[in-house]
């Protein structure tokens, strides 16, 4: 015996969400330009330091980067707010993502550093609110989630550049169960979400001088929203005559990856949410592990910069978040700076992580008291900056 009556509750949760996603369009064709940090007189760069080891390391990234600001700080050119309370804590006690007062904060910024935030799981003593990451690049839109993985000795030099606010992530926490024994879960495209990362990709390639983009789908089975991934991947390709575009399907994607003979040559790759968080991970972890990438998350408005590791509350409970390697929030600290127009700042500091990282190496992390704090390591970083 069907019952009507759970399909038909169904339908009208169904017939929500694309309610909501309609909107969302509509929001998305009403949207300007890209904001010009240029034509501000101050731009205010917001701190939130997260759960774990968050505040740790993103209170040394936060030095460095007012160190490398000082003068257009004490200008007032640059303000540092720092914004408490998106801490698993507060969320699970307002039973909210992201709690309103602390989202009003982060939209008073023009950009965002923040620390890794706890994502909730089923039997965790929190409530399963929404991943807070999820929740801030849908709230303020950031639709471009870039990643670089460069490893200079390999020849490797990749610029993920994933879609983050589409895909399975957008109603992620709100699938059906139809019935006990039935579950759904949803994953949406819409032309302009597409269009706007597959144009931010090449764009970004066109003026780096990067000759090749590269679509990861698998628009061969996932034929409607991949599918519309990939067409629209191949249309706009045709604006960019220069560039050499190409696509992949996710599992050979991924083992190509492994390949030294053939990842050299991908350069700038981008890819729906899910496969983009995916593959990012198994990027990062060739440079080094999750703990060394950054990751920018860019849109017209707003942009936050963050670790791309978890909050690693096991370290904060022995004691060792003043052991934490910084270098993922330093690297995303980088990144702002590039993207609000610091890169001879930003130039700096990358040289200078590759020196005390790679090259000269005086100070070393090791995650526990065998090694340096995260404040000697940024100590060594800023002398290191000093005598560039
Ligand atoms: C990432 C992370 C997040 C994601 C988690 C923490 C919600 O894995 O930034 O890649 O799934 O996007
Ligand atoms: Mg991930």
């Amino acid at each position: 015996m069907i019952a009507m009556d759970k399909i038909e509750a169904a339908k009208e949760r169904f017939g929500k969400l694309l309610e909501e996603q309609l909107l969302r369009v509509e929001e998305m064709k009403a949207q300007g330009d890209f904001i010009n940090y240029k034509e501000l007189d101050q731009i205010i760069v917001g701190v939130c330091g997260g759960d774990g080891i968050g505040p740790a390391i993103t209170g040394q990234a936060q030095r460095v980067l007012e160190y490398l600001l000082k003068d257009d700080i004490k200008s007032g050119k640059v303000l540092f707010k720092t914004i408490e309370g998106l801490t698993i804590e507060r969320r699970a006690e307002e039973n909210a993502a992201i709690p309103p007062a602390v989202l009003a904060e982060l939209k008073e910024c023009h950009v965002i550093l923040k620390g890794p935030t706890t994502t909730p799981r089923k039997g965790d003593p929190w409530p399963n609110v929404e991943s807070a990451n999820v929740a801030m690049r849908k709230e303020l839109d950031l639709f471009a989630n870039v990643r670089p993985v460069r490893i200079p000795e390999q020849g490797i030099d990749w610029t993920f550049y994933r879609e983050n606010t589409e895909g399975a992530y957008a109603v992620g926490s709100k699938g059906i169960h139809v019935s006990e024994d039935l579950g759904v879960d949803f994953t949406v495209v819409t032309s302009q979400g597409t269009e706007r990362i597959i144009r931010a990709a090449f764009e970004f390639a066109k003026a780096n001088g990067k000759t090749r983009v590269t679509a990861v789908t698998k628009a061969n089975i996932i034929k409607t929203t991949d599918g519309k991934f990939l067409d629209t991947f191949k249309e706009i390709a045709k604006e960019y005559p220069d560039i050499t575009a190409d696509d992949w399907y996710i599992d050979i994607m991924t083992a190509k990856l492994v390949d030294e003979k053939r990842r050299k040559d991908f350069q700038v790759v981008v890819l729906p949410n899910l496969y983009g968080d995916i593959i990012t991970d198994e990027a990062a972890e060739f440079q080094g592990g999750v703990g060394t990438a950054g990751s920018a998350n860019i849109g017209k408005r707003y942009a936050m910069f963050e670790a791309i590791h978890g909050s690693a509350p096991r370290m904060v409970q022995e004691g060792r978040d003043i052991y934490a390697d910084p270098c993922s929030m330093i690297r995303a600290g980088a990144m702002l700076l590039a993207h609000i127009g610091y890169t001879k700042e930003a130039d700096k500091l990358y040289h200078a992580l590759d020196i005390c990282t790679i090259t000269e190496k005086k100070v070393v992390l090791t995650g526990r008291d065998t090694g340096a704090t995260s404040a000697k390591f940024a100590d060594y970083l800023m002398e290191t900056i000093e005598n560039l």
